[in-house]
């Protein structure tokens, strides 16, 4: 890596069918689905421009489009919300992406994995360090910076390259990338990093080196690129990013940083409903509505009282 370069570029793999989102998925990419008032992948996008990135790189495919429209400048409707004197709501579509941020489409053809999706942003990202962000985690610091901006923060400091971890149930250690970071290992304190020695995807409890679980940010080296490159297909016959993470800690310092903050899976119903839940409580105007609302529906299941 560059030395103690601060990382100007995120890349989103957003590629993915969606399929557990069925049949909303059907028209509308699961990116696209709201939590209160802002589309999911607003938040992955307002975390990585906090953490410094003026170049957001989006893998996609050819019926994401809608992703691209959003993030593209909408004259028509700019000019007709200016004729009405909406301004508020102009604001609201002026503001997406900051005037310095620009957005960058490139296209993943096939569904060969993550690792392969991370690969096709080559041409844009370059030799520098980069951020990969997978917008189903949502990750939300009430008290701090943003996740990536944690990260960037490390990686700049260090020149290292960085992955967010957190603990799961050892039962999940089968749906996610998992670590071995003996620093870290014993205190499940927050905002605390170490070096990992071994990453390994998706292993069964039994295989686990640990409970640490890799969540969707990474800052990652630029060699990863000539690694992926080389990069068989792994788990479920795809290729693995993970995979890829384990060849680069031969050569260089990858740190494990347990991140400041809630991360909500909305690649998972549940989780989407948690974090609509959490939005919807703490927005400005919305908050105390919706809280009258939850009360009353777990009072008619008589969850609680009036
Ligand atoms: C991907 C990665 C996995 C990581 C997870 C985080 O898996 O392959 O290592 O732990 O994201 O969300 P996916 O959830 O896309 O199956």
């Amino acid at each position: 890596m560059p030395d103690r370069t601060r990382i100007r570029k995120a890349v989103f793999p957003v590629a993915g069918l969606g399929t557990r989102f069925l049949p909303a998925t059907k028209t509308v990419p699961k990116e696209m689905m709201p939590i209160v008032d802002r589309p999911l992948i607003q938040y992955a996008v307002d975390e990585a421009i906090e953490a410094g990135c003026d170049t957001l790189v989006f893998v996609t495919n050819r019926y994401k489009h809608a992703v691209a429209d959003y993030f593209d400048k909408a004259y028509e409707l700019e000019q007709k919300l200016e004729k009405a004197g909406k301004h508020q709501q102009l604001a609201l579509i002026q503001k997406i992406l900051p005037p310095h941020v620009r957005a960058v489409f490139v296209t993943q053809s096939e569904a060969l994995g993550l690792g392969h999706a991370v690969l096709c942003a080559q041409p844009v990202v370059g030799d520098e360090p980069f951020a990969v962000m997978l917008p189903d985690d949502l990750i939300w610091n009430k008290r701090g910076p943003g996740a990536l901006k944690q990260m960037a923060d490390l990686a700049e400091s260090t020149g290292a390259s960085v992955v967010a971890v957190e603990d799961v149930p050892r039962a999940m250690t089968g749906s996610y990338g998992i670590v071995d970071a003996p620093d870290i290992a014993g205190s499940a304190e927050a905002n605390q990093h170490g070096r990992i020695q071994s990453i390994v995807e998706k292993p069964s409890p039994d295989n686990a080196p640990s409970t640490l679980a890799v969540v969707g940010r990474y800052v990652l080296d630029p060699r990863i690129f000539s690694l992926l490159a080389q990069t068989p297909p792994g788990k479920g016959g795809e290729i693995q990013l993970t995979d890829a993470i384990a060849q680069l800690l031969a050569e260089k310092t990858v740190l494990a940083h347990r991140f400041q903050g809630t991360r909500y899976d909305c690649g998972s119903h549940l989780g989407l409903i948690e974090a609509t839940i959490a939005f919807a409580l703490d927005h400005a105007t919305l908050s105390e509505g919706a809280a009258q609302a939850m009360r009353a529906a777990l009072a008619e299941m008589g969850v609680v009282e009036h």
